[in-house]
């Protein structure tokens, strides 16, 4: 067997302790599979001392994960510390630069520099690998970028964030609001301490902005993404969405359009039986559509030690293996430069809710805005009765265009009789 591959790894947290006992535990099966033994030899964590639950006795430690880059004892260098800039940043770009391939898991850092650190990777031949940034243990960079590469995909979506799922089916099943479950989540250790970045939509605009690149063959725009989060879901929509047959996503969606590539993560509502509806707590879904090979979709776990690992250690066997792809499935000479598209002009049926006073014209009020802006109804839903005090007033449109509704709901919120800021959730055909 040829000569051992030796593998510097920054970050020995979550991800970073998957990777040494995977590597550890299936060394066999894994140098089989990669015609050569893959091993870590070198460390860098910010505290040497913490106890982790393995050892690093015997490897190499840096203090500074930079200086990795430099090290002519390491082959591959696997940054697992995380962070769109800092030091994460500062040693792919050096690795890169160095010649030394590169694995990442680290979604932030691809999704926002993605564009020049392809273009640092195809300048020096050397790879940029980063199958665990989307979607965890599923193999959804592979699948897009070579499993159906012969297709022209026209559309990629999927739920690409567990701690949103899994929020949003607790509150489901169990029939409560957002805060209350987002403090238990936290508990499990479903949820970060701070959990904007999961809650506020970000992270799943990270992994859609690398899959839209990826489907459509163009640099990551992860700054074109429309980002909405779950803060605003209620256990009073999620029960209005069961009642109209739906369920409650959060979704990230990208298509390639006329006009350009429009992508887009927010709550959607999906009907109850379509496959993704039943994509249940932690885990993941991305669904593609191809010319060729029609509709595929992939499930699985989409964060933790296990599936992270197992998606690094993939990209380990192929860089031991030599085989090679461009970043963005193609060279910077053929990737496409179709514009982004705004949200503005997003054609969908929404669901819009109200809290209005229960007293005779209301409705009608309600309906003028919308007429005045061209948003046509599909049906209305009105539940209990309470003279004179507040009760929901549930509006399904008919396909209409985001600025429309914009405008008739903001027109709305301005009636004294609606006592709440609107609630609007977007529904997806299935
Ligand atoms: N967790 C998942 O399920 C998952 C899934 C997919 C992708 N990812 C991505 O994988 C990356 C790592 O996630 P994680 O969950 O493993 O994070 P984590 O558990 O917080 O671990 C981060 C590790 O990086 C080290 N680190 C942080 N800053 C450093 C610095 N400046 N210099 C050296 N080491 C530093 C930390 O050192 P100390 O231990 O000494 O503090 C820690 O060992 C992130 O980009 C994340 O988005 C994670």
């Amino acid at each position: 067997m040829t000569r051992a591959i030796s593998v510097g790894l920054a970050g020995l947290g979550t991800v970073g302790g998957g990777v040494i006992e995977m590597l550890h535990k299936n060394a066999d099966l894994v140098a089989a599979r990669a015609g050569r033994n893959i091993v870590v030899t070198a460390v860098s964590a910010r505290n040497r001392r913490r106890d982790r639950g393995f050892s690093i006795d015997g490897l190499q430690w840096f203090d500074d994960a930079v200086a990795m880059a430099a090290d002519p004892s390491i082959d591959v260098v696997v940054e697992v510390m995380g962070g769109s800039d800092g030091p994460a940043r500062a040693l792919v770009e050096a690795a890169l630069t160095a010649g030394k391939p590169v694995v990442t898991a680290n979604k932030a850092l691809v999704a926002v520099h993605g564009a020049d650190l392809a273009a640092l990777s195809e300048k020096t031949g050397t790879t940029l690998a980063f199958e665990a940034a989307v979607a965890g243990g599923i193999p959804v960079i592979k699948s897009l970028r070579e499993g159906l590469a012969g297709n022209r995909i026209s559309h990629v979506a999927g739920i690409l964030n567990g701690t949103c799922n899994y929020i949003l089916t607790v509150m489901r099943e169990q029939g409560r609001d957002f805060p209350e479950v987002l403090a238990d989540a936290q508990k499990l250790g479903y949820a970060e301490a701070d959990p904007a970045f999961d809650v506020d939509g970000i992270d799943a605009a990270h992994k859609l902005a690398i899959l839209a690149a990826l489907s459509f063959g163009r640099p990551v725009a992860f700054e074109a993404v429309y980002i909405e989060g779950i803060r605003k879901i209620s256990a009073l929509d999620i029960g209005f969405a069961r009642e109209l047959g739906y369920r409650i996503k959060l979704l990230g969606i990208a298509r390639q359009t006329d006009a350009g590539v429009a992508a887009r993560v927010h709550p959607c509502m999906v009907p109850e039986s379509s496959p993704i509806a039943r994509v249940d707590g932690v885990f993941n879904a991305v669904v593609a559509e191809g010319d060729f090979v029609g509709r595929v979709m992939l499930e699985g776990r989409g964060a933790g030690a296990g599936p992270t690992a197992s998606a690094v250690v993939a990209d380990l066997i192929d860089i031991a293996r030599d085989r090679v792809t461009p970043v963005w499935g193609a060279g910077s000479g053929s990737l496409s430069n179709a514009p982004s598209v705004s949200m503005d002009g997003h054609v969908c049926a929404y669901y819009l809710r109200l809290m209005v006073v229960d007293r005779p014209g209301v409705i009608a009020d309600v309906t003028a805005a919308l007429r005045d802006f061209g948003v046509s109804m599909g049906s209305l839903l009105q539940r209990g009765r309470a003279p004179g005090g507040a009760v929901p007033v549930v509006i399904v449109t008919h396909e209409t265009q985001e600025s429309a509704m914009l405008s008739a709901i903001q027109k709305i919120a301005q009636l004294s009789t609606v006592l709440e800021p609107p609630a609007l959730i977007r529904i997806e055909p299935a």
